[in-house]
């Protein structure tokens, strides 16, 4: 656990900068993943594929998007459906998505 709080801050701290320089990251994307998906999948809470953690994303990715906006949308395990973000919708729960696969590959 104490591990994962210098990366935090990190990318609290970088977060800003990196943003710009990565052209397919969306700013709504990124806006809801600080907002929604960040408590989770920054720290990796109850199993979820950090952020970064390529090896976690790399078996998603294969599946493809539509089956990670799908699991993403109705929930697995510990992942809420939409990830507690009830008032996102679909596009913006993408846009969240290919936010963490653009930090993660
Ligand atoms: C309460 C914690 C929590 C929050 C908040 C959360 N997630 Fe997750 N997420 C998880 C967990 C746990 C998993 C792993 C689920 C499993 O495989 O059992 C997961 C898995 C995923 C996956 C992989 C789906 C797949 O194909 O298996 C995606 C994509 C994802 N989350 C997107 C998001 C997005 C986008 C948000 C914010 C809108 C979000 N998550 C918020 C806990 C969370």
């Amino acid at each position: 656990m104490f591990k994962t709080v210098p990366v935090v801050l990190a990318l609290l701290m970088g977060a800003g900068i990196s943003s710009t320089a990565v052209a397919s990251s969306d700013p709504i994307g990124e806006k809801l993943y600080r907002s929604s998906c960040m408590v989770c999948h920054t720290t990796g809470a109850a199993n979820a594929p950090r952020l970064g953690n390529k090896a976690a994303w790399a078996p998603l990715i294969e599946q493809g998007m539509d089956s990670m906006l799908d699991v993403a949308i109705k929930g697995k395990g510990g992942m809420p459906p939409r990830g507690g973000a009830m008032k996102a919708d679909d596009n913006e729960i993408r846009a969240a998505i290919e936010y963490m696969v653009s930090k993660s590959q």
